[in-house]
């Protein structure tokens, strides 16, 4: 196992690089070697007599020895190298990961999310409008989004600490600390949503560990870190390390471990604003199998006024679907959802116009579906055989109507796709010849499967759009297979509907009489069980329905919530093609085209 990554962490550094380069010099002969420095609270000078300090190393007279990212994007000389490093060619787009500014110094902008699981809130509330220094409502909402998304968010920045952090604590607060302060109810509102293992932050001049909160909602406790500016007088703590094993790869004893001096949450006064009826439900669903799943999106979600129907749902026209569905307070427009695809400013599209100016990449006029784009379309597909864009690499076996890959960031080895070789719209409403391949194909996977003591479940979403079918296969071991029927339903349940079963008996499977019913008019979900059973489910029109639901789902019942995202399980194109190979290898006594 990769050990975990080795992270310094940092207060306020006001421009002082070189003391603090010193200092993480120092801490890294006593007990790195250290990956990765973060820091937190104002980076940039607060006087002019360190600018010139400053300014060495962010013109390359200094080197900054290990990657350093910063959120307080705050301070003297802010606008001037920030504006640089926004024109910067390289910057371009959207960056989750940090905008260079120079060599191993990296801006976290606005709002996002690292592989690493750490999600930051750069700059602070604004006062007046948008600035360096300041995050957006859209920073807030982006951020709400990726709190929804599966998987434990491991360490949270924020600049300013959040409003009521110090509730309910049996140790000491550092002296002097007036709550109101330097405390943001944003940020408070933010981790109860995101509830990050470990959460840091600065500006407000000194440290405190506080004891772990347990939070509501969630089985881990959150660590909160107040941590005092570089080189500060009172010499209060600046430079903390920390080094925990991401949630991914935890147990589920390890992950809901809970110290002897672990609190209630401190923000449980933010609760009382939802209903009784709805944590009565979460109540009645806190049984052990609904943490498989975890669609349990935040129902505390906008309540500060924000929810009015009008404003588009950044979660729907970036990722396509919403979990909340028609719960969501937020407008799902599919046209605006096209545009947004098109590349066009979610600002633009949500408000009329878009204040990052020329600093925004996005384009800022409503984009037609061009002769040009519409061609390129097959062109670009992944699965069209015949696309420049297909993945051959990926390629397992190639039949007469149908052809086997794998997928590019697979939930699981051995995670299959059946495809047809044409751009057609779903595995359903083709001809006998067609299912009669793709039953061969089914049945050489369950009997390759067999051999490694596991079973197959197969599932498709079947969207009206007319993307490119793709029957998804994942092995799933004999002992959770009897499982399958019970988180399917569980997690329609959550979703806010219910399966229509499909048993299979002596006259037909269930794909069969799924068949007969299907007519081509809906957007439909469907899952295979090892025994024939069939599941499904038809999107009404205007149901946002997610369309990697079956990958959440199984990823939940295998407990790697982590990978439902294919993204996070990319791999590089040398590791693509040896896994392919290797499949290969095994796959080939089963192989119906061998
Ligand atoms: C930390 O120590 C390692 C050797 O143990 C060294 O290679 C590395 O350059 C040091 N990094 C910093 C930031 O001092
Ligand atoms: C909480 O308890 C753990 C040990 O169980 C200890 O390491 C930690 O320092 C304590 N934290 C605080 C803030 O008291």
């Amino acid at each position: 196992m990769v050990s975990p990554p080795r992270l310094l962490l940092c207060g306020d550094v006001f421009g002082r690089l070189s003391q603090l380069f010193k200092r993480v010099s120092s801490v890294n002969k006593s007990a790195g070697p250290f990956d990765v420095l973060f820091c937190v609270g104002q980076f940039f000078p607060d006087s002019p007599d360190r600018l010139d300090e400053f300014m060495d190393y962010v013109e390359g007279r200094s080197q900054i020895p290990l990657p350093t990212y910063f959120i307080g994007d705050y301070g003297l000389g802010a606008a001037k190298v920030l504006s640089a490093a926004s024109r910067n060619h390289g910057n371009a787009g959207f960056k989750m990961d940090g905008l260079k500014i120079c060599e191993n110094l990296y801006w976290l902008k606005g709002s996002g999310k690292f592989k690493l699981h750490v999600a930051y809130l750069s700059g602070r509330q604004s006062v007046e409008g948008p600035q360096f220094g300041t995050y957006s409502n859209d920073d807030v909402d982006a951020l709400r989004a990726l709190a929804e998304e599966p998987g434990v968010v491991d360490i949270l920045l924020t600049n300013e600490w959040p409003s009521g952090i110090t509730n309910i604590v049996t140790t000491d607060v550092p002296e002097g600390m007036s709550e109101s302060l330097g405390s943001d109810s944003i940020v408070a509102e933010l981790v109860v949503e995101i509830k990050p293992r470990y959460h840091i932050a600065g500006t407000r001049g000194v440290f405190y560990a506080r004891e772990p909160y347990a939070n509501v909602d969630a089985v881990h406790v959150t660590r909160f870190l107040g941590l005092a500016p570089v080189g500060n007088k009172d010499k209060q703590k600046f430079i903390h390390a920390i080094s925990p094993t991401p949630a991914s790869l935890m147990s589920s004893s390890e992950i809901s471990m809970k110290p002897s001096n672990t609190t209630l949450s401190p923000y449980t006064y933010l609760e009382k604003n939802t209903d009784a009826k709805e944590s009565g439900k979460r109540n009645s669903d806190s049984n052990s199998e609904s943490q498989y799943w975890r669609y349990d999106v935040s129902q505390k979600r906008h309540k500060s006024g924000v929810g009015d129907g009008d404003k588009l749902c950044f979660k729907f026209l970036s990722s396509g679907s919403c979990p909340r569905g028609e719960k969501c307070n937020f407008r799902h427009d599919i046209e605006a959802k096209e545009q947004y695809r098109r590349g066009v400013c979610f600002d633009f599209l949500n408000k009329g116009k878009c204040e990052r100016g020329p600093d925004c990449n996005f384009k800022h006029s409503l984009q037609g579906e061009g002769d040009q784009q519409r061609s390129s379309r097959s062109r670009e597909c992944w699965f069209c055989l015949s696309s420049p864009s297909v993945e051959s690499h990926l390629i397992v076996s190639v039949g007469g109507n149908y052809y086997c890959a794998l997928p590019k960031g697979p939930l699981v080895p051995d995670h299959v796709l059946i495809i047809p070789i044409e751009h057609l719209p779903n595995t359903l409403s083709l001809s006998q010849e067609y299912e009669t391949e793709l039953k061969r194909f089914q049945n050489s996977i369950r009997m390759y499967q067999k051999k490694q003591k596991k079973e197959v479940v197969f599932f498709e979403w079947v969207s009206k759009r007319g993307t490119h079918a793709n029957l998804q296969a994942i092995p799933i071991p004999s002992s959770r297979a009897n499982a399958l029927q019970r988180i399917f339903s569980l997690a329609a349940e959550k979703l806010g509907f219910k399966f229509t079963t499909v048993k299979s008996d002596d006259s037909a499977g269930g794909r069969e009489k799924l068949r007969t019913q299907f007519d081509n008019r809906h957007s439909l979900f469907y899952v295979e069980l090892p025994d024939g059973t069939l599941l499904f489910h038809e999107a009404a029109d205007n149901e946002a329905f997610p369309s990697q639901f079956g990958r959440e789902v199984v990823a939940g019942l295998l407990n790697i919530a982590d990978r439902a995202d294919w993204r996070n399980c990319a791999l590089s194109k040398e590791e693509e093609t040896k896994m392919a190979g290797e499949f290969n290898a095994r796959f080939e006594e089963f192989d119906p085209n061998k």
